[in-house]
């Protein structure tokens, strides 16, 4: 009832969270891309006016972390953590990530909530203590079953797991471990009831068929032994274990909404925003943001948020999130980017050289959730000189010294219906008035089909959209020659191709800012004319005033080809 209540209150709150990542190493490509698909989301949400919080972070404890540190000839884990966190703060700043907070599973609030967390499940009876005998992966941070273990054919007197890949290695220890198989079949019962939480949907028949089999799912060890783990949260009420990484870093998502406390007493969400966004975020209850929090994620982590994350939510007596969002990998020149390979992409290099835009754009293009991307440098070039000789070219057109923006918008936008009136400037003309029809209307469409589009995180054909209408104007003006018309008719032309440009540019603000923005600066937008209130054509009424006069410059330059 209450839930009810709650759900339909909180059809304007949105919350999406990137995994939080393992500061062992700097990050590369594919932190990136994570981090846009949630940046994009929470950006597009915030422009119409939903209010967005948007969540990511780094994983700072376990084995993973305490062997880099000490490879790195650090004593205290906290400080190697310290440097390189740093990086993935850089690499979001760098990369026009505007996250609302940073969560480092270090922070005071988040070691309260795991515990809070613990303390639930092992209050409700579904953690207990036991001898743990398997096969652990560091690099992975999991068990194995023995059906998942053979002997590495490079290296004989090492084992590896037939999932990863990685190395295992043989323990028999005292942990605790969470009933895990208490929420098979309740687990089955919530996919199937829920459809769209696992997504894409061959992801959801992937898990559940992995929940299928009884054989596959086994109570979970989550504990350490503190002799061996030295770094990470203590057990409640056991100095002698440490609480297992995953169940710490999944319980991220709760703490940035205000912490398990809240969620369970459904308390106000107070202080969520470390970095200043929306400042009504802190009015609503967590379960609000809760029950409406998607988790974006790559395919490699799915195990750990499709089955365990809902089963310890499930065990604690708090709600499930609302959706998890799987996403596929990138590859470099189609091989899969390893450090040992040496293939790793750099995205701050990329980012240097070719812009923040140009990547983040090449990355939602080039990229489906249900294939892995392939990373060509080539393909970033291409990316740069499409935006400047398809879209830079035809703002720079209208800024011609022949035409006069400002007289079209003032003349056009003072119609009584400006579509009808622009079309009946080319009764004589019935290719241009198809020309003009199938722009207005896709025009018209976008918003929509970019929301459509956006909530299946199919950033690919979006892109597809949006190129196909600037494909369009570019024809039009090619195609009508305006500066062979006469004044008014050159106008519509001039109008329509200004119109398609300000509404994709004030439409595209959260995928490439900054691009947008200086399109938008050289048509003399107004700055508080760029929201969603002004995306239907011809409803800002007045701009351009000196776009036909100034000689500022085209509005981004080309990059020539980076010699390598
Ligand atoms: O797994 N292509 O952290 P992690 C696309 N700390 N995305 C990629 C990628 C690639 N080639 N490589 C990595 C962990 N990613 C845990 C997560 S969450 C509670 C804890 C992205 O540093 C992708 O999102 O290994 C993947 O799931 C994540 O980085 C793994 O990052
Ligand atoms: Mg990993």
């Amino acid at each position: 009832m209450r839930l009810n209540r709650l759900r339909r209150l909180s059809t304007r709150v949105a919350h999406v969270t990137s995994p939080i990542y393992y500061p062992n190493a700097k990050p590369h490509l594919g932190h990136l891309y994570s981090n846009l698909l949630c940046d994009v989301t929470h950006k597009w949400k915030t422009l119409n006016k939903t209010q967005s919080l948007f969540t990511t972070g780094t994983d700072e404890h376990g084995f993973k972390i305490q062997n880099a540190s000490e490879k790195n000839g650090y004593k205290d884990p906290k400080l190697f953590v310290n440097t390189l966190y740093k990086e993935f703060v850089l690499l979001n700043e760098k990369g026009k990530i505007n996250y609302t907070r940073f969560i480092r599973t270090t922070d005071e609030d988040h070691i309260e909530s795991v515990k809070k967390l613990w303390e639930l499940c092992w209050n409700n009876g579904f953690i207990y203590k036991g001898e743990h005998v398997g096969w652990y992966s560091i690099s992975d941070e999991t068990f194995y079953p023995e059906s998942k273990v053979i002997k590495d054919p490079k290296s004989p007197d090492k084992y590896i797991n037939t999932e990863s890949y990685n190395e295992v290695s043989y323990h028999s220890e005292i942990n605790y471990f969470f009933k895990l198989t208490a929420f098979r079949e309740r687990l089955i019962e919530y996919i199937n009831n829920n459809p769209a939480f696992i997504y894409p949907e061959s992801k959801k028949d992937q898990i559940l068929n992995e929940l299928k089999n009884s054989n596959n799912i086994q109570d979970l060890s989550v504990s350490r032994p503190a002799t061996r783990l030295h770094w990470g949260i203590t057990v409640p009420n056991d100095p002698d274990q440490k609480i297992y990484v995953w169940f710490d870093a999944l319980c991220n998502y709760i703490t940035s909404i205000g912490g398990i406390d809240k969620l369970k007493n459904d308390e106000l969400a107070t202080d969520l925003l470390h970095q200043p966004a929306n400042k009504d975020c802190t009015v609503h209850p967590s379960k609000t943001w809760w029950i409406n929090t998607t988790h974006v994620i790559g395919k490699d982590i799915m195990k750990f948020h499709a089955i365990y994350w809902p089963s310890f939510l499930m065990a604690a007596g708090l709600p499930l999130n609302k959706q998890i969002i799987i996403h596929s990998h990138w590859l470099c020149n189609g091989v899969k980017m390893s450090k040992s390979l040496g293939n790793v992409v750099d995205p701050i290099e990329m980012i240097d050289y070719y812009g923040a835009d140009t990547l983040r754009w090449f990355l939602l293009e080039n990229s489906q959730l249900e294939e892995d991307g392939n990373f060509q440098e080539e393909k970033l070039y291409e990316a740069r000189e499409m935006f400047v000789s398809k879209w830079g070219n035809l703002i720079n057109r209208c800024c011609g010294k022949k035409f006069n923006i400002s007289r079209a918008v003032s003349d056009i936008t003072s119609k009584q219906n400006p579509e009808k009136y622009i079309k009946g400037q080319f009764l004589n003309d019935v290719d241009i008035v198809r020309q003009i029809d199938s722009i207005f209307e896709k025009l018209n469409k976008l918003p929509q089909i970019m929301d459509d589009k956006l909530q299946k995180y199919d950033t690919s054909s979006l892109l597809r959209e949006i190129w196909g209408i600037l494909f369009d104007a570019n024809t039009l003006m090619q195609h009508s020659a305006p500066w062979k018309m006469t004044p008014t008719q050159q106008d519509c032309i001039i109008f329509i191709c200004t119109e398609t440009t300000r509404i994709l540019s004030i439409l595209c603000q959260p995928i490439i800012h900054s691009f947008c923005n200086k399109f938008l600066d050289k048509l003399e937008i107004s700055k508080d004319r760029r929201s969603i209130d002004y995306i239907k054509f011809a409803s800002d009424k007045s701009y351009g005033l000196n776009s036909n006069l100034s000689q500022k410059g085209v509005p981004i330059e080309r990059v020539p080809k980076r010699q390598l």
